[in-house]
């Protein structure tokens, strides 16, 4: 049997995820090499991080993936509304698991996803 090739498109949503799963695998790694007070290696794992989210991002891009601007926004206003609902749950949950380090983040990042979703707000006030 003649082995199947892959089409563009599967090659480009194989990137996207590959490049989505490394920005976070190598900003993860540079926490740990800060809190083992290697900034140097953390510095460089940061850099290889936003070479990697410029991969993706412009995979997605270039693949046409992002339709008209205004909608995008909006679609990505109700996901920073669910984010905020889904991390205060995550505290919660954190919180009665007594984890507390874990539910101290998920409140932090909670009220990053709340102004994010404002910060979009702005936008579509100002510009749309
Ligand atoms: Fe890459
Ligand atoms: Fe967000």
């Amino acid at each position: 049997m003649a082995e199947e090739t892959a089409t563009v498109e599967e090659c480009v949503n194989t990137e996207i995820k590959g490049e989505t799963w490394e920005v976070i695998q190598y900003l993860a790694m540079a926490l740990k090499a800060d809190n083992e007070g290697k900034t140097e290696v953390a510095q460089t794992l940061r850099s290889i991080a936003m070479d990697e989210a410029a991969h993706g991002s412009r995979f997605k891009y270039l693949a046409g993936n992002i339709g008209d601007l205004k909608s995008e926004v909006e679609k990505m206003l109700a996901g920073e509304e669910q984010a905020y609902e889904g991390k205060h749950e995550g505290m919660k949950t954190a919180e009665s698991g007594g984890q507390k380090e874990m539910a101290s983040w998920f409140d932090t990042a909670a009220h990053d996803e709340a102004r994010h979703a404002a910060m979009l707000r702005n936008l579509l006030e100002r510009y749309f």
